[in-house]
């Protein structure tokens, strides 16, 4: 009797080790995992841009990159195409902790951070080589940081090209052409005296609202880098681009502050290197792309005009000269000067 109840104890003994044992090994991945996510960083990055678009791409690459760096537990989810709001909405969620990371336009973030108007100044840099010399130069690494008294953190500059008038029916082949044209404009003073000063009447718009606007003629055209003329499919309506050239405002890529004070200094570290690595990538694709770009709007009907940039920098000489003395001229004359 004693035997037989000694077997049931031993059995129910094994049974319950067996059990518990299944279950902590069924749980502690589990809580591990569960453990692990609470713990993983995930950023919330959102931009204007179509996913066509080589700057789109270049924060995909990002992404990708800082998960393989950080072994998954540092992530970044993008938003794309305006879905979370315009560039000076995404600043302002920035601003408020709604959203960790935002691509923007130096011009819309003029408002903010009035430095950035330098970008928008016409005609200022000599050619693309001396463009780059600035924004990886002293300059640019100071411009970078100049917007952390707003709380945000520049992480790197996505060279946006140069960006010249396109319109639905007369081309812009000299300053007058412009005249009694409505342009749109980025939401930057920079840009409205920028298409002012060479005749043309500037309508502020945000970039999401600019097909519809050019379709039903609410202006009759815009101006831009070819990748945002031809991902934004603008080409459609607008059959003149005139490659003027008129300036280089820059894409900057931002973090809130207070965001980056929090991360670890690993996941800092890594993400900056992904954000570097973002950039350079960025820079080989934006050639080819520009390349692939101008010839597949031209097989889509656009006639592409290199007009002679003279009148249009004599047009601009007195909105250069107005920033004599001015932080904004400060900064001219440190460009002008840089080899
Ligand atoms: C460029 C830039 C965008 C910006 C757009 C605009 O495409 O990359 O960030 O929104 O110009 O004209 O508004």
């Amino acid at each position: 009797m004693i035997g037989k109840a000694h077997s049931y104890l031993v059995a129910g003994f094994l049974i319950g080790v067996l059990v518990s044992t299944s279950l902590f090994a069924f749980l502690v991945p589990q809580l591990r995992e569960a453990q692990r996510s609470r713990d993983d960083v995930v950023l919330k990055l959102a931009h204007s841009l179509d996913q066509q678009h080589p700057v789109h791409q270049a924060m995909l690459h990002m992404a990708d990159r800082l998960a393989e760096l950080s072994g998954g537990s540092a992530r970044i989810e993008v938003f794309p195409n305006g879905q979370l709001g315009s560039e000076v909405e995404c600043i302002e969620q920035l601003q408020r902790g709604a959203l960790d990371m935002t691509k923007t336009s130096t011009a819309a973030l003029e408002g903010f951070v009035p430095e950035f108007a330098i970008f928008g100044v016409p005609f200022l840099f000599r050619d693309e080589q001396h463009a780059w010399e600035v924004y990886d130069g002293a300059l640019g690494k100071e411009l970078l940081h100049s917007g952390r008294e707003v709380g945000l953190s520049g992480l790197c500059f996505y060279d946006a090209g140069a960006r010249s008038f396109y319109t639905v029916d007369k081309p812009v082949l000299k300053p007058e052409d412009l005249k009694g044209q409505k342009i749109r404009v980025q939401e930057s003073k920079t840009a409205m005296e920028l298409v002012e000063a060479l005749g043309g009447s500037p309508t502020p718009m945000n970039f999401g609202e600019l097909y519809t606007g050019l379709q039903q003629s609410m202006v009759d055209g815009a101006e831009n880098n070819p990748p945002s003329f031809y991902s934004n499919r603008h080409f459609e309506v607008c059959k003149h681009y005139s490659l003027d050239e008129h300036s280089r405002v820059q894409d900057i890529l931002l973090i809130t502050h207070s965001v980056w004070n929090r991360l670890s200094p690993d996941i800092q570290a890594w993400l900056q290197e992904a954000a570097d690595e973002s950039a350079a990538f960025k820079r080989q694709l934006w050639q080819e792309k520009t390349a692939e770009v101008l010839e597949s709007v031209q097989e889509k009907g656009v006639t592409v005009y290199r007009p002679d940039r003279a009148p249009f920098v004599a047009k601009v000489k007195p909105m250069l000269d107005a920033y004599q003395g001015t932080r904004i001229g400060e900064l001219i004359q440190r460009i002008q000067g840089t080899p």
